[in-house]
């Protein structure tokens, strides 16, 4: 029972709650209208401590599908915060108003916190180079919906591993697949925090292999999951300059790749994804923003306990 609970990272799902709101997102591409009115009189607070533009229209979107309502700030300075209201007051209070609350935060564990304040279902939109895990509702979706499937893929990860929260909550729900490869791709300077690679990779089981050079894995890959160096999470502009363009993926490197690989993107992408990849067939980064908005749309309805 999904009713009631937050989501503050992947494991927050069991892989048996993951089918159902996979099979509850199929049921609203195939049926919207069902679904039109099921969240009226319903109101999500939106917190976001940080810039978005996807992921807060993405729920906007999915509640207003919906029939809900939707309130929040999408710059803390419009808010009491810059007033100095603490985390916890703002939740109290919004938890007093909405029916759930969705933030996204630079400090990691910020929405864990916001949580045990909250007598509302609180979902992580994002904290800091943390974890992500709705994005990862749409990776999976899109992954499930191209492959066919989420287990025997080799998966590339590449670019920011280290800041990169897509990654590691993608990486994390991954683990529970069965023959998951994964290569991942980074310059040594912003390879997977080790945290990740032994307490979720390597206790996995996982296999794995750390590559410097994209065009090394192109051809083994299913899926190429590509990512933008955090530029706001370096301490120092010049690593962010003499980093930002190691991986460029174009129309050559996608000759190198297998017919049946599939690209993704969390997207907003900078230099890392030529425009000219865009139509390639194999490039999903924008059905993927479709799929997050349709499994934020089955996640409202089974966190709400909606009937349809
Ligand atoms: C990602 C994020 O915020 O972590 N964006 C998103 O939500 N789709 C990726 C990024 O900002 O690079």
């Amino acid at each position: 029972m999904l009713k009631g609970k937050n989501l503050l990272e992947p494991m927050d799902l069991t892989v048996q709650e993951l089918e159902e709101l996979f099979a509850t997102a199929d049921d609203i591409i195939e049926n919207p209208e069902k679904y039109a009115h099921c969240a009226s009189g319903k109101l999500m607070g939106t917190l976001f401590y940080e810039p978005s533009t996807r992921t807060r229209l993405s729920f906007t979107a999915a509640m207003l599908r919906l029939g809900g309502e939707v309130m929040g700030f999408s710059e803390p300075a419009s808010s009491s915060v810059s007033k100095g209201e603490s985390i916890a007051d703002t939740v109290k209070t919004v938890a007093c108003l909405a029916d759930m609350i969705v933030m996204r935060h630079p400090k990691e564990g910020a929405p864990r916190i916001a949580a045990e304040h909250s007598r509302v279902p609180v979902v992580n939109a994002g904290d800091g180079g943390h974890q992500h895990p709705t994005q990862t509702l749409a990776d999976l979706m899109t992954i499930r919906k191209y492959k066919g499937r989420l287990d025997h893929l080799t998966v590339g990860l590449c670019g920011d591993l280290m800041f990169g929260r897509t990654v590691h909550s993608l990486i994390r729900a991954l683990s529970r697949y069965e023959n998951i490869t994964l290569k991942l791709i980074s310059p040594r300077e912003l390879v997977l925090p080790e945290y990740v690679r032994t307490s979720v990779i390597e206790k996995n089981g996982m296999e794995y292999e750390e590559v410097r050079r994209m065009d090394d894995v192109l051809p083994q890959l299913d899926v190429l999951y590509m990512t933008r160096v955090q530029r706001e999470r370096f301490f120092n502009e010049d690593d962010y300059i003499r980093l930002k363009d190691t991986y460029i993926l174009d129309e050559a490197k996608m000759n190198l790749a297998g017919k049946d690989m599939i690209v993704l993107h969390p997207l907003p992408r900078v230099n890392e994804i030529a425009q000219e990849v865009d139509k390639d067939p194999r490039a999903h980064y924008f059905d993927q923003v479709q799929m997050g908005m349709y499994m934020r749309m089955a996640l409202i309805v089974k966190l709400l306990g909606l009937e349809v």
